[in-house]
């Protein structure tokens, strides 16, 4: 009797720690190697913090002295913006910015911005 419980307790462990590796591997590939996809993006959660950048980037894609960010294929623009966040591109504004910025925004702002640029070239 007491055999069986202890087998069954060292197989719900192992369970567990698998579920544990499973999710932490994933938390890790969200913005890994493979190609960003739309479909792992928060849209509205994009939209939400595009806020926070539409002071300075027109929604429009419009350009004044601020380039337009609007249409921008996903990888590019997570690739620029990993590239302020490292500092390898020189713009201060747009270092902080990045830098307070994690993967998972950093995606779903890509998915959000290709997303409206998309729509107006299909309008
Ligand atoms: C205070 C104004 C300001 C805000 C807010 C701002 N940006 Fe920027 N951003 C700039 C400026 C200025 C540049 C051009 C920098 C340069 O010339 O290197 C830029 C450049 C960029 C570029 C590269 C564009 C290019 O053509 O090279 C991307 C991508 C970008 N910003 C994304 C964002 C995102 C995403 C946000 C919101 C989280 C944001 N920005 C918020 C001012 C801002």
């Amino acid at each position: 009797m007491f055999e069986v419980e202890y087998v069954g307790g060292i197989s719900l462990l192992k369970r567990l720690f698998c579920l544990l590796v499973v999710v932490l591997l994933y938390g890790q590939t969200a913005l890994g190697d493979t190609h960003p996809t739309l479909e792992a993006a928060d849209l509205e959660f994009g939209e939400y913090l595009s806020s926070s950048c539409t002071s300075c980037h027109l929604i429009s894609g419009e350009e004044s002295n601020i380039p337009s960010i609007v249409g921008w294929d996903m990888e590019g623009f997570i690739h620029v913006l990993e590239a302020y966040r490292n500092k390898e591109l020189e713009n201060e504004v747009m270092q902080n910015i990045a830098l307070s910025l994690d993967d998972e925004e950093i995606l779903a702002l890509a998915a959000y911005f290709f997303t409206i640029g998309r729509d107006e070239e299909t309008e």
